[in-house]
């Protein structure tokens, strides 16, 4: 690494920039950016910093047309608001100044994920730019992260945050299964992944050994089951948009609970799995453990989309597989 950048980035030199692409590397790189562009200054030492940095980004890439414009701060964690007051301000001041086909985004979603945009970060240690669609970047926002509440008085457990986190990441592959689609949970107890995904309009047959949370009780398009995932039936017909799975334990087992499940999941559905790694340490070993359970989901002719590690995800990764149309 060649410099820290404030607590999240490391600046670093790589002698194949697409290697961060690749599958056994791309989930524990939680964001990335090219630096095409830099300044390593203080910012807030720097007289007329906003107005020389905005000329240079449309000096550098004014005749690139990026799709959009996102500047974020370094250190978006801190409490110290500076540096994100200054990313608006030089946001502002730039798209002022810059070609009129960069669009005003209103919500970083509204992006295409294949087109590039001008991503800037700024903090103490200067301005770091790089032009790159959101989807190499793996994020839609400057550092990828969109913040959720994980503690609202409603919160029935974390997790519904971390399948906020992964429906948000998942359109950077593929749109989200449309309002009024039908989701089998496995693994859903005490219900915080299967409450979000009911707030957004779903049907979920939600399956755990242990009930739900009480508050979801008579909810309106919630199916609960209690029993296990290995000898659970859909009804006759039933078939499902999309499969989530977080259960606990061994992945080897979990993927297979799900494979077999695969038989009623729509070609072109969609798997959701969370890839749980407790007692596995190490590149290797967190690879070989994903490799195992890609090529088992081949099996039921899912084909890996993507993997990521979500801020909200602790000893796990969350995985997208698709079902192959053309069986
Ligand atoms: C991490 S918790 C799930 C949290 C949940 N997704 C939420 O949103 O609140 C894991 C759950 O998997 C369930 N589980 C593990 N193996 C299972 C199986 N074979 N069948 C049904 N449920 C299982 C456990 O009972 C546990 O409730």
């Amino acid at each position: 690494m060649v410099k820290r950048l404030g607590r999240d980035y490391g600046l670093v030199r790589c002698a194949d920039p697409e290697a961060i692409h690749g599958q056994g590397v791309s989930k524990f790189v939680s964001w990335n950016l090219p630096v095409h562009h830099c300044w390593p200054c203080n910012p807030q030492e720097t007289p007329g910093f906003i107005e020389k940095a905005a000329q240079a980004l449309v000096r550098k890439f004014g005749d690139a047309h990026p799709q959009a414009l996102m500047i974020g701060a370094l250190d978006a964690g801190s409490s110290n608001r500076y540096y994100r007051t200054l990313a608006s301000n030089l946001r502002g001041r730039a798209l002022q100044i810059f070609p009129s086909n960069v669009c005003e985004i209103r919500d970083a979603e509204e992006q295409a994920p294949e087109l590039p945009t001008l991503f800037c970060l700024i903090g103490k240690e200067g301005l770091f730019c790089g032009l790159q669609s959101p989807r190499s970047c793996g994020g839609f926002h400057p550092g990828g992260t969109r913040f959720i509440r994980q503690n609202t008085p409603e919160t029935i457990s974390r997790a519904g945050a971390k399948i906020a986190g992964a429906l948000h990441q998942l359109r950077l592959y593929r749109p989200v299964p449309a309002t009024g689609a039908n989701w089998l949970e496995l693994g859903a107890s005490p219900g915080g992944m299967t409450a979000e995904l009911l707030n957004r309009g779903y049907q979920v047959t939600a399956v755990d050994r242990a009930p739900l949370d009480i508050r979801l009780k008579g909810a309106a398009g919630l199916h609960a089951v209690i029993g296990d995932a290995t000898s659970f039936e859909p009804a006759k017909g039933e078939w499902y948009d999309a499969i989530l799975s977080d259960m606990n334990g061994d992945a080897l087992d979990s993927i297979k609970r799900v494979v077999r499940l695969c038989s009623n999941l729509k070609p072109g559905g969609l798997v959701v799995f969370t890839l749980k790694t407790a007692g596995v340490t190490g590149y290797d070993a967190l690879n070989m453990l994903e490799t195992s359970v890609v090529s088992a989901a081949a099996d039921a002719n899912l084909d890996r989309i993507a993997g990521v590690h979500l801020a909200y995800n602790r000893h796990e990764f969350t995985l997208f597989f698709e079902r192959r149309v053309s069986l």
